[in-house]
């Protein structure tokens, strides 16, 4: 389930009849299988480039094709596109409506064609992948949770209906450091279990350690894309400012005016960690 991105441009009109150019000849393509981040400072496409892959809005210039298919070809499968497809927008914890969890999680299966032992069956098994115990959390209410229980549960909501593609929208946004982790290590697992998955993130630290590529988006435009690392370096090394750096890369920075020079391949708290032992260790500059 490749994703093919070709020229894909978008523009919104206001009710003024003005345009906003919101994406511009982004291209790309994204493996089956990947995981991949999306990152970019505010207002620079990250929701509408999902938006657009997930079939919500047409491309006002350029082509998405999902194995080869233009999704908004004349005739394209829309309902294919909905099943192969899952999005979690921002906050999808204020989506939560029914009276129990398994209610809401099982809400997306309506019409998909499974018997009830089935969907239950399916709705146990996407609770449970969020690290849950079914037969505690089933019959409680979703207001009763705290906020990332909330998210937890609106995620299995999505993962029930086993897309093969999931996009996430800021998923880790407001939660707290240990909800954070519990977040992205289910989303690992879904990941090596097949599932593509495309995580638009303001966090760099879980965009260097989790994701495989990275797409860079500024004011429309797709201005870097490759692995993780190699992005992450590239950054760096363009823009002196701030722009798109990890904690880590931070802390090298400050050090290397003080004297410290480790070496520019330092992205996560990991590498930061073992270059400080071994410059340490083997006395470095001084
Ligand atoms: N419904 C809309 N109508 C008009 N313009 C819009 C609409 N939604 C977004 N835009 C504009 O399109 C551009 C891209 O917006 P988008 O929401 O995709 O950015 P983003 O990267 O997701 O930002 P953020 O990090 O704040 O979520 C911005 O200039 C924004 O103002
Ligand atoms: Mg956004």
């Amino acid at each position: 389930m490749s994703i093919q991105i070709e020229h894909l441009s978008y523009a919104y009109r206001l009710p003024s009849g003005e345009k906003v150019e919101a994406l511009k000849e982004i291209t790309c393509t994204i493996a089956t299988g990947d995981f991949v981040g999306i990152m970019g400072p505010t207002g620079s496409g990250k929701t509408t480039l999902l938006q657009l892959i997930a079939g919500l809005r047409r491309p006002t210039g350029g082509r998405i094709r999902l194995n080869g298919k233009d999704i908004n070809a004349h005739g394209y499968n829309r309902n294919l596109l909905r099943q192969m497809v899952g999005v979690v927008f921002q906050e999808p914890e204020n989506q939560l409506f029914a009276t129990t969890v398994e209610k809401d999680v099982a809400f997306g299966l309506k019409y998909s064609g499974l018997s009830r032992p089935e969907i239950t069956a399916r709705v146990q098994w996407a609770l449970e992948t969020m690290g849950f115990d079914f037969e505690k959390i089933r019959n409680q209410s979703p207001l009763a949770l705290s906020g990332g229980e909330k998210r937890r549960v609106a995620i299995a909501g999505v993962l029930a209906t086993k897309p093969q593609i999931l996009l996430f929208d800021e998923p880790i946004a407001g939660l707290d450091p240990y909800s954070r982790q519990h977040f992205l290590h289910f989303v690992t697992k879904i990941n090596q279990a097949g599932t593509t998955i495309i995580m638009v993130s303001h966090n760099m630290e879980a965009l260097a350690e989790y994701t495989r590529h990275l797409l860079v988006l500024a004011q429309g435009r797709l201005i870097d894309s490759g692995p993780t690392r190699e992005v992450f370096i590239r950054l760096k090394q363009k823009h002196s400012g701030a722009f798109g750096q990890t904690e880590a890369q931070k802390i090298t920075t400050l050090l290397a005016k003080n004297k410290l020079v480790l070496p520019a391949a330092v992205v996560t708290y990991d590498d930061l960690l073992s270059a400080l032992k071994q410059e340490l260790a083997g006395g470095g500059p001084g």
